[in-house]
């Protein structure tokens, strides 16, 4: 069984940070190292006393760069890397314009599988050791992506979008096909190695009733599934979903109507919400999605965090490409500072890094597998670099602590700044 220990500055956490100050949340390690034996953490602590666990062991030594959970992405789209910066819409001529097209090419086997490759090796360049995906209506693309997921061994989620109509007719399924699919491909691929399956309706504006009604039996039949879609991002999009389902009492209750929602519920966006959808989001155990770079892109608002935490809600970060406007979970907790600016809210440095590492595993119920350095957890790992490029070795010549160093990275780190990423113990950066 393959073992390695990596060395360096090794940061964890135990809980979430009640504060920029709240370092009792973490386990910090300033000569720390992480024992991997067959693609699980067996040890993570001091240098000398993690070694003493294993001498002899193959050592790599990272110092002094950081060593911290895989990143996790709550929200992106598997057929949208090529619209990444398509100009000039907004939500739903957007979709019209740009993705729909983008998506109608996922049906060709070969197309899917050679976007499987990009996708990974983008995600992974990035840090992104587990991402939730929607793939296209096409179960082509569903296989293209859990087959790439395995052969790199890594814990993907990700799921068929469901859609029957308001797309073109090569994107559109029927409520029995959708059904009939998605229950195939979680027979297929769900609990296979890593992956795991994620009910997808698009979102209430592509699926009839009838289809609504298809997504339920789905999640009735399959409790252990995710589900995902996309709720109140555009209000647009907001006055055609509930003109679609007059009878429903807002957005949200077309869902709660069709059995969506609950712990395994992750709702991208959640932008335009009322004091009532919010309470109810929470009561649900359901998990609102903020996609920063995306709702800055198209012009979506103002993801109101606070307000969904004094809800008692508790929310996914994720880049939603193809909207979003990058790969990396660093510059989307970037832009998830801003928004929080924007309205007068804060997103400490160490809130954010917990965020896109352990606070992202809560949301999808995997924090017993990922999302930490824990003894038994999954052995996915980013290695990171805080002087890895001219303005960031400038900005570290001035850092005063291990929050400013974090908050460096997440304002001006991307790619850049990741030295290497391990997914169940093994190396797996791609190297142009
Ligand atoms: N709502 C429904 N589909 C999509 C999508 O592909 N991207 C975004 N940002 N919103 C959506
Ligand atoms: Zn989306």
């Amino acid at each position: 069984m393959s073992e390695r220990m990596l060395r360096g500055r090794v940061l964890s956490f135990r809980r979430e940070p009640r504060g920029p100050a709240d370092l009792d949340a973490l386990d910090w390690f300033e000569d720390g190292a992480v024992l991997i034996r067959g693609g699980v953490i067996l040890a993570c602590g001091d240098f000398t006393d993690v070694q003493a666990r294993a001498p002899g062991v193959a050592i790599v030594d990272h110092r002094p760069h950081l060593i911290t959970a895989g990143f996790i992405d709550a929200h992106l789209h598997f057929p949208q890397g090529q619209i990444v910066a398509s100009w000039g819409e907004q939500l739903l001529d957007w979709l019209n314009t740009y993705t729909f097209p983008a998506e109608t090419r996922f049906a060709d086997p070969d197309h899917a599988r050679r976007m499987a490759a990009s996708f990974f090796d983008l995600l992974l360049a990035h840090g992104t050791t587990t991402a939730s995906a929607f793939c296209s209506v096409h179960s082509v693309s569903v296989d293209a992506y859990f087959a790439e997921a395995e052969a790199r061994g890594l814990r993907m989620l990700g799921g068929k979008v469901m859609m029957d109509r308001n797309a073109p007719e090569a994107l559109r399924d029927t409520p029995q096909t959708a059904h009939d699919d998605s229950a195939a491909l979680i027979h297929r691929w769900h609990g296979r190695g890593r992956a795991l399956y994620a009910i997808s309706p698009r979102f209430a504006i592509t699926s009839t009733p009838a289809q609504m009604e298809a997504a339920q039996a789905l999640i009735a039949a399959h409790p252990d599934c995710h589900v995902q879609t996309h709720l109140s991002e555009n209000t647009a999009e907001i006055a055609l979903a509930c003109a679609l389902y007059p009878e429903a009492d807002g957005y949200l209750d077309i869902y709660a109507r069709h059995g969506m929602l609950g712990p395994k519920a992750l709702l991208g966006h959640a932008i335009h919400l009322s004091d009532r959808e919010r309470a109810m989001i929470a009561e649900t155990g359901s998990h609102p999605v903020h996609c920063p770079t995306s709702n800055l892109f198209l012009g979506s608002g103002l993801f109101d965090g606070a307000a969904l935490t004094a809800a008692g809600a508790t929310s996914g970060l994720a880049t939603d490409i193809g909207a979003g406007m990058s790969w990396s979970m660093l510059r989307t907790a970037g832009a998830a500072y801003t928004i929080a600016q924007l309205q007068g809210q804060r997103l400490d440095p160490l809130r954010a890094l917990w965020w896109i590492t352990r606070g992202n595993a809560e949301v999808l119920g995997l924090v017993d597998r990922i999302g930490t350095l824990a003894p038994e957890t999954e052995a996915d790992i980013v290695v990171l670099d805080s002087r890895a490029t001219p303005e960031l070795a400038l900005r570290m010549g001035a850092a005063t602590d291990l929050k400013d160093e974090l908050f460096a990275l997440m304002i001006l780190g991307d790619d850049r700044a990741v030295v290497e990423t391990y997914a169940a113990g093994n190396p797996v950066k791609p190297r142009p």
